[in-house]
């Protein structure tokens, strides 16, 4: 427990003052002609100073732990992670003179481990992704450090009724768009924390919006959604970094989401593939899932004859993972074929149909 005022004063500021400096993301308008009157936005996360929507993750759990007093100046940060978290909590635990431990799987992009330990923060690998959350308690135990855990805290650390939080955010910048007020926000759970502060979000303001949350194969969070089974729990990770999870996460609030898909992780990467033809640069496999929801949901809205705006985010960029999606061969070893789902996305191009 930390109860010198003085530092959690300090501390505090320093976030702050980091958050007046920094400027908000952009939201970008994708030209996609073959759906027209459905427009559909990226907003995109990847500008962050860490590279991802966790960079907002990160500023409001240290916040969150520095308030609650679990936090004080000699504590060891310590956090079970996918990766993008991890970095930006080491950008946060550098900020703040702390030490900071990221327990990973092993399978982690190099990326993400250089960029923590370029922050000054240690990579603690493990075999499997199932086994962070242990590993995590036990090193803090061990080094009476503090665990993090956003995979709890995630959903309550962020204000979801507004204070800038990325809801927020996005309806402003769509305020004098042709369709202000999305039809959809479509996004994909790793904590399930941003799902659940969009739906928390669209509900406490009354919009029309409905939040489509989109999974990848390997997650148990879309058989949780549909017979509410929190007890499921899955062998093998899931092979899109930063979503999709072996264990029902506590984040992941299933009363918010309008609708849940699973997304066939060959479609998640071939669509990450497609839309840098769009774009002019990479993104992770993560915006690939959530931007093929959007196209299938554009599709169904084309063929009932609506028009609206969809928005979803683009998550991270993908220059993390030149060596795993952006590299063929392990791309045809891990993911296989994605020629089926590069037929069908051209298809979207022409008709507005992915089918
Ligand atoms: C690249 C990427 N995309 C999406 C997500 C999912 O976000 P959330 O944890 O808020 O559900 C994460 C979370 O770690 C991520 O790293």
């Amino acid at each position: 427990m930390c109860t010198d005022h003085d530092w959690i004063n300090n501390a505090v500021r320093k976030i702050e003052a980091d958050y007046q400096r920094s400027a908000d993301t952009h939201l970008i308008k994708l030209d996609l002609p073959s759906v027209e009157g459905i427009d559909i936005y990226l907003k995109d996360e990847s500008t962050h100073p860490t590279g991802s929507l966790k960079h907002r993750l990160a500023r409001s759990l240290f916040l969150y732990a520095i308030c609650n007093g679990w936090v004080g100046p000699e504590t060891t940060i310590i956090e079970s992670s996918s990766g993008s978290t991890a970095v930006s909590e080491a950008y946060f635990a550098r900020l703040l003179g702390l030490p900071f431990i990221a327990v990973m799987p092993k399978s982690t992009a190099c990326k993400k481990i250089e960029q923590i330990e370029f922050y000054g923060g240690k990579a603690h690998l493990v075999e499997r992704s199932d086994q962070i959350y242990a590993e995590s308690h036990r090193l803090a135990e061990e080094l009476n450090g503090h665990y993090m855990d956003q995979f709890t805290y995630a959903e309550r650390a962020t204000d979801w009724r507004g204070n800038n939080n990325i809801a927020n955010s996005i309806f402003d910048q769509m305020q004098l768009e042709d369709h202000p007020v999305p039809a959809w926000v479509v996004m994909s759970p790793g904590t399930g924390g941003t799902s659940a502060t969009i739906g928390r979000f669209i509900r406490h303001q009354q919009h029309d919006t409905k939040l489509c949350v989109v999974d990848p194969e390997n997650s148990v969070f879309h058989e949780f959604y549909r017979t509410g089974n929190k007890a499921i729990t899955g062998e093998n990770g899931s092979k899109i970094e930063g979503i999709g999870r072996p264990r029902v996460e506590p984040s992941f609030i299933p009363g918010v989401v309008d609708e849940m898909r699973t997304i066939e992780d060959a479609a998640s990467v071939a669509t990450a593939h497609w839309l840098e033809k769009i774009l002019g640069r990479k993104v992770g496999a993560s915006t690939g899932t959530n931007l093929y929801g959007v196209l299938q949901l554009a599709g169904e809205m084309k063929l009932r004859g609506e028009k609206g705006s969809i928005v979803t985010l683009l998550c991270d960029s993908g220059e993390r993972y030149l060596d795993t999606y952006y590299n063929p061969e392990w791309v045809q070893t891990n993911i296989g074929d994605l020629q089926p789902f590069m037929a069908r996305l051209e298809r979207f191009e022409a008709t507005g149909q992915l089918d």
